[in-house]
């Protein structure tokens, strides 16, 4: 129920006049102003579920979508421009900032709003610079990993000065071949090669030619995992977690899985064959280590954390750790949650998440991506959306579409994602589909055979 309509005054005021705003954060008991960060299907998918809580008074999203504008205040904004982001804070008197994507997170913006005297109240939601390292550094990652004896592929890591050390590790390896851009490389910074030859050409490109430029002066080498993919996510106030739902991301530009990675072009939840005795093997052997580890590290560590993992037989192995929700698997995972999210926000800022009973709605959920032709490589940009009305059944959350002239147009590579709900999963996708049918721009792509595999 909503005790206070959007737009009253709010009810923190007196509360604030009279206790101050440190108290205020403690309790929590009231309205407030958010600022989510970000501008994809993961931010649209946010918003549209903070705008369900009758805690949020005013919702702002930067830089935000046509999705976010229709729902929020979008305010255009670099969001790695922290200055920007304290003055949108303090003229628009945010309690809470929800951090969508990573960068913020890895560049320390937690860490800005801790150390200033008047952002230090607000609550941020996403880890600081530290544990953000998770995401940041996959040489971190690892050694978080091996030193919490978390299970994950075996790896060794190198520079430009150890470069024959690499070669000769890459030799004592079976095919295929895994070589990581130790730092932040927009997702585009693992290649898996089945030549030696290639291999080793490659890791040259990465360290002496800087492929991937600052983020690839060191390179991890791994062991190749064979198995099926699935993500975990956790959400964590740095002393308790609670686990969402699972969720499965289809990476590959192709049907059957074929082709060059994406950021993802469509999800499931839940994952069918996350059985409740996998799950448990999840929750032993990974995340009461990494939430163990993040404490004996002192990590600090209040968000999401989303582990990327790998049925490798019947083990769950770690693949990699994000520190934020993942894209499009949030599109997914948000619309089976039927706790109040900020009210969930709110127990990660004060601790206390151990007292959230975390309920899942019973129903399956799919998404569908709509993409740029020609998208993960070149592609245009500012194709009208056509359709958008017609869509029945079905959320069609806004990744890569901005309003133009008042009409909704394409600004990058992801641009819808249409997620359904249904008894099963293939209901789901059933409906995504048929809506997708609806819309029209000019090359858009999507694949037809998202779930294929289950
Ligand atoms: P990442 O950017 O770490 O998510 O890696 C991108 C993709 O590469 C993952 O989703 C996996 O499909 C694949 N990958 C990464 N590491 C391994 C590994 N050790 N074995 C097999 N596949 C891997
Ligand atoms: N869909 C994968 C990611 O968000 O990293």
């Amino acid at each position: 129920m909503r005790t206070f309509a959007k737009g009253n005054q709010r009810p923190s005021v007196l509360f604030e006049l009279v206790y101050g705003r440190v108290l205020q954060l403690k309790f929590f008991n009231t309205t407030m102003n958010i600022l989510l960060l970000g501008s994809g299907g993961r931010e649209h998918a946010l918003a549209w579920k903070m705008l369900q809580s009758s805690k949020t008074t005013k919702l702002f999203v930067a830089p935000g979508n046509a999705g976010t504008a229709a729902i929020a205040t979008n305010v255009p904004l670099d969001i790695l421009d922290f200055n920007a982001v304290k003055n949108l804070a303090l003229q628009e008197k945010i309690d809470m900032v929800v951090v969508g994507p990573e960068d913020p997170l890895v560049a320390g913006i937690h860490d800005f709003f801790l150390n200033d005297d008047l952002l230090k109240q607000i609550a941020v939601i996403g880890p600081q610079k530290a544990a953000a390292q998770l995401e940041g550094s996959k040489e971190f990652a690892k050694q978080f990993l091996i030193r919490h004896q978390i299970p994950t592929a075996a790896y060794q890591s190198f520079n430009a000065s150890t470069i024959e050390k690499g070669y000769q590790f890459l030799e004592t390896l079976k095919p295929p071949y895994v070589l990581k851009a130790d730092g932040l490389a927009a997702g585009k910074g693992v290649v898996i090669l089945n030549d030696l030859n290639e291999a080793k050409t490659e890791l040259k490109r990465m360290l002496v030619d800087a492929k991937f430029g600052a983020a690839s002066t060191k390179v991890v080498i791994e062991e190749f995992l064979a198995g099926i993919e699935l993500s975990c996510f956790v959400l964590t106030d740095g002393k308790h977690y609670k686990i969402l739902p699972t969720a499965k991301d289809y990476k590959r530009i192709g049907e059957g899985d074929t082709g060059l990675n994406t950021g993802g072009m469509g999800a499931i939840s839940p994952v069918p064959f996350a059985t409740p005795e996998f799950l448990s093997k999840i929750e032993e052997r990974i995340v009461k280590p990494t939430i163990n580890g993040l404490l004996k590290d002192q990590l600090p560590y209040k968000g999401f954390i989303f582990i990327g993992l790998i049925k490798s037989g019947s083990d769950p192995k770690v693949i990699e750790y994000n520190v934020r929700m993942g894209d499009p698997e949030t599109e997914v995972v948000l619309p089976r949650l039927k706790n109040d999210l900020v009210a969930v926000f709110q127990a990660i800022a004060n601790q206390t998440l151990n007292e959230i009973n975390i309920e899942i709605d019973d129903r399956a959920a799919a998404t569908v991506m709509m993409v740029s032709g020609g998208y993960p490589e070149d592609y245009e940009k500012g194709k009208e959306i056509t359709g958008l009305e017609l869509v029945t059944d079905s959320i069609p959350f806004h990744a890569a579409a901005i309003l133009k002239d008042g009409k909704v147009v394409t600004s990058g590579g992801r641009v819808l994602a249409m997620t359904s709900y249904g008894n099963t999963y293939d209901e789901a996708i059933k409906k995504s589909y048929q809506n997708i049918e609806k819309l029209h721009f000019d090359k858009m792509y999507y694949r037809k055979d998202i779930g294929f595999d289950l």
